[in-house]
């Protein structure tokens, strides 16, 4: 067992932030750090880091504690195994004190599958190195393959020498037992209970998790019989799950998520070559179809993929279906192909480092485009294949979770296959109507059409409301709770010379526009009694507030991350680092973010007004109606710089 002191050590030493960010991509917001949530499936960020409380809490599942917790989560282990992955970090020495074998066993059991792992991947290489056989044969292959001895040593591959029992007589002499070498298949055992090793006369790679211990193993056979398969995988076990594990990941995570992309690989000597060149950033699914585990994988470290084929025609077409499950993840997916008969491993080492990237760099597409294009050229001029091409293009974009994006490729692919933009949309509505229904209405990447307006407001600020989505508009009415209490005091010059304080400003401009939330009504009237006055109210006023809710309100907004996402000011074209650096732009934002709600809203009932309208002078007067207050949204929406499908 961990002694106490070793324990306390290792909690204060593991800084939250750090032990997070090995799985999870972080970025800054206001004082904390958010992330999108390793615990359940999110495309936007509800995963918040506190780097002073040393915590992790997840505003879209719940899930939250300390670093030790974090790891038992995240790994599956245990505490003790928490504790030991954290010291190993951090170069803590650990001091044990006595533990009973029942316990230690119970404890160790998962654990033993990792130790005979490491132990294997150790003989291997011991065997590939410093054995005549391992040398000629093993390192060898590898070095006819063109593998330097620092990517051999890198990926930690080896040879398992020729023989039926090598590593398994060899194992269980050293103690090993016969269960774990079993259960981690590196020993099978025959009919007549005779045992024998899985990998024999293989070049051996082994399979790391990403936090680098072994887990399995690829084996390549030398020979090239037919009858013989080239590959022998570990089988599945306790510690090796193959549809959630990528192959070189543990090497690549951290050039992944400073590039923020993902090259994805077949095979294992592809990920191999392209490291010797250089590009780290690389991941092989290992010969399987990737798997929705796998992509979310790499979603936690990169927002973009770009897939590197070979060249082979039929491949790409079968795979083409494949990658709309990447888009369906909210990841931006390229691809590049290979002249043909090459691989990423045969063409890098033909081309050398540099053409190479070269190559990829001029080569990649984006796979709804490179899709459409590939589509296209097979229908030809037939009218029907044709349509065909245009429902499988518009799928894919309907797979595509971030709707600003969806109608960039919506435009371009419109000129690529010669058809009006609003055909496509028409189809991609119907697509996304069908998905909403089958989802029984609730999508988590689509909140319903009607809290959806048409300038498709992201879905982000869901998140950061931390709490979920609601007809109401809620999320805005407290927006402007939350500036007023923040800020209301601050001076802006909003015309670039008088000081104006932001409060009045504000109220001033909703004048016209009606709350919902009890709590904020009480709040805006508070301010608006004070104004009278001549007065501002203080947010220590509300705080301390003699109704419960209002100072709820009040202490939750004011320590809340509450604010407008990266994303939401980027598509309105408000460039803003944090929101008090540019005062103006989040006063502005939250007022006509509001203001779009209502306006949208009283849209809405306009046009269910027109449609149980029968008296056709009655209908007219509502279409009036509808122009004037459309009006309103454009002028809005202009400024909000947001985009308007119609
Ligand atoms: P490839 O046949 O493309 O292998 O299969 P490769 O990695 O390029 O190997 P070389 O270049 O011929 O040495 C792609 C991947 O599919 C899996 C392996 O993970 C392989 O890396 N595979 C392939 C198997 O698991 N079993 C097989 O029999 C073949
Ligand atoms: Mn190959």
């Amino acid at each position: 067992m961990i002694a106490k002191e070793t324990v306390d050590k290792i909690l204060e030493t593991a800084r939250i932030e750090e032990v997070v960010g090995d799985f999870v991509n972080l970025k800054r917001r206001g004082t904390s750090l958010i992330g999108n949530c390793p615990f359940h499936n999110e495309k936007t960020p509800s995963f918040n880091v506190s780097v002073n409380k040393g915590i992790f809490k997840c505003f879209g599942c719940g899930e939250g504690g300390d670093s030790a917790s974090f790891i038992m989560k995240h790994e599956k282990y245990s505490y003790p195994e928490a504790l030991r992955y954290l010291a190993k970090k951090y170069n803590i020495e650990i001091e044990e004190i006595e533990q009973s074998p029942e316990q230690q066993e119970a404890d160790n059991r998962r654990e033993s599958l990792y130790i005979v792992s490491a132990y294997a991947a150790k003989f291997f290489s011991e065997t590939m190195w410093e054995t005549d056989q391992g040398k000629t044969i093993g390192l060898g292959y590898f070095k006819e393959r063109g593998f330097r001895d620092d990517i051999i040593k890198k990926f930690e591959l080896g040879y398992s020498p020729d023989s039926w029992d090598a590593l398994t007589d060899k194992a269980l002499r050293e103690g090993f037992k016969e269960e774990f070498l079993e259960k981690t298949g590196l020993t099978i055992r025959n009919d007549k209970g005779k045992l024998y090793d899985r990998f024999r006369g293989r070049v051996m790679f082994p399979i790391h998790n990403f936090t680098g211990r072994i887990i399995g193993f690829g084996g390549r056979t030398l020979v090239t019989d037919k009858k013989v398969p080239k590959y022998v995988n570990s089988p599945e076990s306790d510690i090796y799950h193959k549809s959630n594990v990528l192959y070189g990941l543990f090497q690549a995570k951290k050039a992944i998520r400073d590039l923020d992309n993902c090259y994805l690989v077949e095979g294992y000597a592809d990920v191999l070559s392209v490291q010797q060149a250089g590009i780290e950033n690389v991941v092989a699914s290992s010969g399987t179809s990737l798997t929705t585990e796998q992509i979310r994988l790499i979603g936690r470290f990169a927002k973009n993929v770009t897939i590197l084929y070979d060249g082979d025609a039929a491949g790409i077409k079968a795979s083409l279906r494949g990658l709309d499950m990447i888009l369906e993840e909210g990841l931006n997916v390229k691809v590049v192909l290979f002249p043909d008969g090459h691989d990423p491993d045969s063409y890098v080492q033909k081309l050398g480092s540099s053409e190479f990237k070269t190559y990829i760099e001029k080569n990649q597409r984006d796979f709804i485009l490179y899709k459409t294009n590939i589509l296209l050229k097979d229908a030809g001029t037939d009218p029907i294949k044709k349509a065909g091409v245009i429902h499988e293009v518009v799928e894919s974009i309907a797979k595509i979770p971030d709707s600003i994006k969806a109608s960039v490729f919506i435009r371009e692919c419109s000129s690529l296959l010669q058809i009006e933009e609003r055909v496509l949309i028409a189809e991609l509505n119907r697509l996304r109507l069908g998905k909403m229904k089958k989802d029984g209405g609730k999508s988590e990447s689509l909140p319903p059409p009607d809290a959806y307006p048409d300038d498709l407001p992201p879905p982000d600020e869901v998140l950061f409301a931390e709490e979920k989505y609601t007809e109401t508009d809620d999320l805005q009415e407290k927006e402007i709770i939350r500036l007023l209490l923040n800020y209301g005091h601050e001076l802006v010059k909003w015309d670039g010379i008088t000081d104006t304080y932001i409060a009045p400003y504000v109220i001033s401009n909703l004048a016209d526009v009606v709350f919902d939330n009890p709590v904020c009504k009480i709040v805006l009237e508070e301010y608006n009694a004070y104004m009278e006055k001549g007065e501002l109210p203080t947010a220590q006023d509300f705080i301390q507030h003699k109704d419960p809710q209002v100072s709820e309100m009040a202490i939750s907004l004011i320590s809340s991350p509450y604010s407008l996402s990266d994303n939401w000011l980027a598509t309105r074209k408000i460039y803003v680092k944090h929101e008090s650096e540019n005062m103006r732009a989040t006063i502005l934002g939250g007022i006509f973010h509001l203001k779009k709600r209502k306006v949208d809203k009283i849209l809405k009932s306009i046009r269910e007004e027109i449609q149980n309208e029968t008296d056709e002078d009655n209908q007219l007067i509502l279409m009036q109606r509808y122009m004037r207050v459309k009006e309103v949204e454009k002028g809005i929406s202009a400024f909000m710089g947001s985009v308007v499908i119609k």
